[in-house]
C-alpha cells in the first residue's frame, strides 16, 4: 500500500515464535534450532520450562543466564521461563507458532502427539526442524553424563555453559 508520501506501507504482523525446553543444560543442538528460528522469525523467545517434579542440575536462573549469555548474538532472541501449560505462555504472550527440532525419528512420535495436543488445545502450530545431523545424537542428558564421568563435552555446549557445568559437577560429584 502506498502511504501519503509515496512510502511503501508494510502491516506485516509480527512473526513470533516460542523455542521451548528444559535446557538443562542448553546445548548447541539447542542453539541451532534457536538460531535457524530467529533466521525466519521476527521474535524468538526461549523458553525455560519451570518443572517442580523434574530434578536438574540448574536452577532456572542459571539456565536462563547460560541462555542468554549464549544467544546474545542474535538481538531477536529472548529467554523467559514459564510455568504449567505451554499453550498458555504461548496465548499470554501472543506468539502463533512453537518451534521445536527433531533429531532422529524417535523424537517424532511424542513431538508429534504434543503438538496435536497443543493445536487443539489453543489452535498453536508446531514448526519442526530436522536438527544438523552433527548435533543428532545431542542431548542434555547425555552431555551431563559424559562429563560426570570426565568426558570431553567441550565441543557440545557453548563455552557459556561448559564452564558452569564442569563447576556444578565438581561440587555435587567430586570425583575420587
Ligand atoms: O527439553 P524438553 O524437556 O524435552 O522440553 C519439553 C517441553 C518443555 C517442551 C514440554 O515438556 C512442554 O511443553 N511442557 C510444558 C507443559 C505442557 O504444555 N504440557 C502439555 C504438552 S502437549
Amino acid at each position: 500500500m502506498l502511504g501519503a508520501g509515496g512510502a511503501l506501507l508494510a502491516f506485516r504482523p509480527v512473526r513470533r515464535a516460542v523455542c521451548p525446553g528444559s535446557f538443562d543444560p542448553v546445548t548447541n543442538g539447542h542453539l541451532d534450532i534457536i538460531e535457524r528460528a530467529a533466521g525466519i522469525h521476527d521474535e524468538v523467545v526461549v523458553a525455560v520450562l519451570v518443572n517442580k517434579t523434574k530434578s536438574s542440575l540448574f536452577t532456572v536462573p542459571e539456565r536462563i543466564e547460560m541462555l542468554q549469555e549464549a544467544t546474545t548474538k542474535w538481538p531477536n532472541v529472548t529467554v523467559d521461563s514459564f510455568y504449567g501449560l505451554l499453550v498458555d505462555f504461548c496465548r499470554d504472550r501472543q506468539i502463533p507458532v512453537i518451534v521445536k527440532g527433531l533429531r532422529a525419528v524417535s523424537d517424532f512420535e511424542y513431538e508429534m502427539q504434543m503438538s496435536q495436543m497443543n493445536y487443539s488445545l489453543a489452535g498453536i502450530d508446531t514448526l519442526f526442524m530436522t536438527t544438523n545431523p552433527v548435533h543428532s545424537f545431542l542431548s542434555s542428558s547425555l552431555v551431563k553424563e559424559v562429563a560426570t564421568y570426565g568426558g570431553d563435552v567441550s565441543a557440545l555446549v557453548p563455552a557459556a555453559a561448559h564452564g558452569r557445568l564442569l563447576a556444578r559437577l565438581r561440587e555435587v560429584a567430586p570425583r575420587s
